[in-house]
């Protein structure tokens, strides 16, 4: 597995790849890499000649300075990692040569982003759209592969491509859990026990929502369930339920025929914002 560690690196690297006829994937990652990670990484392989993982904690998305900080960092663990599920490059930049000047762009993805976590983290996605966008052109890859454990960021970076007409094809994977439910997150290294013991409570009340939903109780009725079966546990604070439209993200009074639906949550458990969903198909 080559190590890229600049722009023109990685430039030079997928340029040669895409003259010579190869599939180039992209795994765009902020580290501390587990399953879930991994599965897109086999997922590009699968598809692809040349699998590029990134491994870059985004300064421009983080809206807290302290969750910047915390955030964990094990590049050397990730690196072990990525090579026998079939990464071929990792690209490790610094902040400087990501950013070796401040950005003044400004994404705005409108309804897309007034919501959940776009509401909650003022910010976060234009952080997300900026780097993904710089990966994007630097790279220039045949697909990118993300997690739909970011539900959101999914429909905002599709909506990246489209408006800027990105040549590539997005990939979602499924959410990749513990044995418990719990949603794998690299910010569960952060969970003391206590915390980690709770978590799984959060992907429970999804799947106990997405039962209601599937009953065709009404939305307001499952934000209430939610929310006192969220209040039950005093070591958790939660943020926002919310039960959207999968594609628009908007919050449903009533359900459409035809129409999937997301169940979002966030919540913080212990010092630690952490983030799930459940899809319920119509
Ligand atoms: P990060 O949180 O490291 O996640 C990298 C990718 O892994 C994202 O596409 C995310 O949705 C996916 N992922 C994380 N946990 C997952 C799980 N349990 N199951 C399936 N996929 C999972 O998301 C980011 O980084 C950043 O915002 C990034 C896109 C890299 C831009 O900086």
């Amino acid at each position: 597995m080559q190590i890229l560690t600049t722009a023109a690196g990685l430039q030079a690297y997928t340029e040669r790849a895409r003259q010579t006829g190869k599939r180039v994937g992209l795994v765009p990652t902020m580290g501390a890499l587990h399953a879930g990670h991994l599965q897109l990484v086999r997922a590009a392989r699968a598809d692809c000649d040349e699998v590029i993982a990134s491994l870059f904690v985004n300064p421009t998305q983080f809206n807290s300075a302290e969750d910047f900080r915390l955030y964990p960092r094990l590049p050397e663990a990730d690196a072990a990692l990525l090579a026998p599920v079939g990464c071929t490059a990792l690209f490790v930049p610094s902040v400087d040569e990501i950013y070796p000047r401040p950005t003044v762009l400004r994404f705005d993805f409108g309804a897309l982003e007034q919501v959940m976590e776009g509401a909650h983290r003022p910010g976060h996605f234009n952080g997300v759209a900026t780097v993904v966008s710089k990966l994007f052109h630097l790279a220039r890859p045949h697909r990118a592969y993300f997690g739909q454990k970011d539900w959101q960021q999914v429909a905002v970076i599709r909506q990246l491509v489209a408006d800027l007409s990105f040549d590539l094809e997005i990939v979602a994977c499924p959410t990749i859990r513990e044995a418990d439910g719990l949603a794998m997150s690299s910010r569960n290294l952060r969970l003391d026990a206590e915390a980690r013991a709770v978590a799984p409570l959060l992907h429970r009340v999804l799947v106990a929502a997405a039962a209601e939903v599937r009953q065709g109780i009404l939305p307001a009725q499952v934000r209430a369930s939610a929310a006192s079966a969220l209040a039950s546990e005093p070591l958790v604070t939660p943020e926002y339920f919310e039960v959207a439209d999968a594609q628009t993200l908007q919050p449903l009074s009533e359900y459409a025929a035809g129409r999937d639906v997301v169940l979002c949550l966030a919540a913080h458990l212990g010092g630690v914002r952490l983030i799930d969903n459940v899809v319920v198909a119509a």
